[in-house]
């Protein structure tokens, strides 16, 4: 500022514009009120505007519930993007895990709809010696459906999400098994895993089990684990009771369990029952998955 500012001239102009600004325009009361009230709703949508934007990836950062992470280059065959799966413990013994919401009710009416042209009553690996399985023993009706069963790309979404979640590669995935169990069907306690003293040598192992259960169940129908954390071990265990801790099935809740220790020998602990349906229907997607990629 140069010192000719500072002229009786600049000095009144300034005071003749406080004046002006002070008298012409005074803001009475109600126009207070509705001014603040234009700030508060300018306000709220940019920050409304601003929590949509949640969730959309921008130059390498991602913003999930409004905390930005910075992604990090990837391999061939990563993601350029962040992926959130919420999950809570079940238990360690035996390894197993809830994902609460995993697949849309849209998606768990679409599995039924595809399998429900195929059901057949299903079946049960035989044992050494077996040319039938014992009946009773598993009354549900089922079928076996692959990704390219399903142009839409329902079964792909939820199968590359079983991925995310188990972090186990697709390559080692038995096709999709959906289940139908009616008032009274059940399947009784078994393991996913093949022990070699009752099947014999096996090409591979299953490692774990994803479950997407499609619907509710209005009484019965948990998968139930007997031989939790140790309990019932003592042999006086009856392999038809459905006891131990259950898990009760919502329409698309996710449940993962390990059939194999990290050292790769058979956890017994994940020996687990459908308990019998005792109101309504049970519907559920089970995705095997095997320590080998060529696993018949
Ligand atoms: C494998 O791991 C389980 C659980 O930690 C253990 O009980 C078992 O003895 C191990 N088996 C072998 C052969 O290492």
């Amino acid at each position: 500022m140069s010192t000719s500012d500072y002229t009786p001239k600049a000095k009144a102009k300034g005071k003749a514009y406080w004046h002006w600004n002070t008298t012409k325009t005074k803001l009475d009361f109600p126009a207070v009120i509705v001014f603040c009230c234009f700030f508060f709703v300018f306000g709220f949508l940019c920050s409304s505007l601003r929590s949509q934007v949640s969730g959309v990836r921008q130059r390498g950062r991602q913003l999930l519930n409004s905390v930005e992470y910075e992604l990090m280059g990837h391999g061939k065959t990563g993601d350029d993007s962040i992926s959130v799966i919420p999950f809570q413990v079940i238990s360690w013994r035996p390894r197993a895990f809830y994902f609460p919401k995993f697949a849309t009710l849209e998606q768990c009416q679409h599995i039924i709809n595809l399998a429900k042209p195929y059901l057949a009553p299903s079946k049960l690996a035989l044992r050494k010696g077996e040319s039938e399985g014992p009946q009773d023993v598993r009354t549900s009706m089922g079928t076996f459906l692959s990704v390219s069963d399903d142009p839409t790309g329902v079964l792909d979404a939820i199968e590359e999400k079983i991925a995310k979640a188990t972090k186990l590669p697709r390559t080692h995935y038995e096709h999709f098994n959906v289940l139908r169990y009616e008032l009274g069907q059940k399947y009784d306690s078994h393991l996913d895993a093949f022990p070699v003293e009752q099947y014999g040598p096996q090409k591979s192992q299953r490692v774990a089990t994803f479950l997407v259960y499609l619907s509710e169940v209005e009484g019965g129908g948990e998968t139930a684990f007997p031989f939790e954390n140790g309990l019932n071990m003592d042999g006086s265990y009856d392999f038809k009771k459905c006891i131990g801790l259950k898990v009760k099935p919502r329409i698309g809740d996710g449940f993962l369990f390990y059939s194999l220790f990290p050292n790769n020998t058979i956890d017994t602990a994940s020996l687990h029952t459908s308990c019998p349906v005792i109101k309504g229907e049970k519907w559920v997607v089970t995705k095997w998955i095997r320590d080998q990629k060529d696993f018949f």
